[in-house]
């Protein structure tokens, strides 16, 4: 298969193809998201959430972030992989973020970096793109921001804030981000953001307009309690599961299991 590249993206948006991301934290995912033919992975800081059992993804590592990208690179070898800074890896300098933008892909093999923020990363955008690393920006819902804005909440339903959003967009592509993530603006905000910028917008929770959707893969699976309102559940894997292990349990328990044909002599 041939690997997917930044070029391969834009083709793709030109062909009026819409993007298909998720978000994957393992070799076993990434593989079975290729093979489902979504090439173009995010290895979310939502790993925190996901896999690692924190509240949110303030605890998440530069370590935790390196580990699962090189699992993730592992299991899709041909995979278009995106790094998500970790918070406080990029926030504290700009010499901090590049050491730490760089290490992301020399050491996973990740394409891309993805960072929460709008104008006022542009910049730094500016230089991590100038020094040869791709850039993917995040606007809107900045979960990385969530103690100061006091919850998970949509963002840009107002005036202002939906000025604020399209700024953020337009100074983030100027930097020379190659896409940017509207998560959680309304719908009609993304469909004009995206309508004005060149580079795809991927949304989540940002309705139908958008050039691409993004989701976290155990959201799409059904494997965490909780259901946000612009997920959709394709199965309910966690059910599934549960009742495997239940069943296993049972027939240790009962002597059922290993059975002949599960046994060397
Ligand atoms: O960490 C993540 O999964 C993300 C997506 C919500 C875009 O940033």
């Amino acid at each position: 298969m041939k690997k997917v590249t930044v070029s391969t993206l834009a083709k793709r948006v030109s062909a009026d193809e819409k993007l298909v991301m998720s978000t994957a934290y393992d070799a076993i995912q990434a593989k079975l998201c290729m093979s489902a033919g979504i090439d173009f992975m995010l290895v979310g800081d939502s790993v925190g959430m996901t896999h690692l059992g924190y509240g949110n993804t303030l605890p998440v590592t530069m370590e935790d972030m390196l580990a699962h990208t090189a699992a993730v690179r592992r299991g899709a070898p041909e995979a278009f992989v995106v790094f998500d800074m970790p918070f406080m890896s990029y926030q504290q300098s700009d010499e901090a973020a590049m050491v730490n933008a760089g290490a992301a892909l020399k050491t996973t093999g990740a394409d891309a970096v993805k960072l929460e923020g709008g104008a006022e990363y542009a910049p730094l955008v500016r230089k991590m793109t100038g020094a040869g690393i791709p850039v993917m920006g995040h606007i809107g819902l900045l979960p990385q921001r969530v103690q100061v804005c006091g919850g998970y909440k949509v963002v840009g339903r107002d005036e202002a804030g939906a000025r604020q959003v399209l700024e953020d967009a337009l100074a983030l592509q100027e930097a020379g981000a190659f896409a940017v993530v509207l998560e959680c603006v309304p719908e009609n905000l993304a469909r004009e953001v995206t309508a004005k910028l060149y580079i795809p917008t991927i949304g989540i929770g940002s309705g139908r307009y958008c050039s691409g959707q993004v989701q976290v893969i155990t959201d799409l699976l059904g494997l965490m309690e909780f259901k946000p309102k612009h997920a959709k559940r394709y199965i309910e894997a966690g059910e599934l599961i549960s009742g495997a292990l239940k069943q296993y349990a049972d027939e240790v328990k009962s002597g059922v299991f290993p059975a002949e044909e599960n046994t060397f002599q």
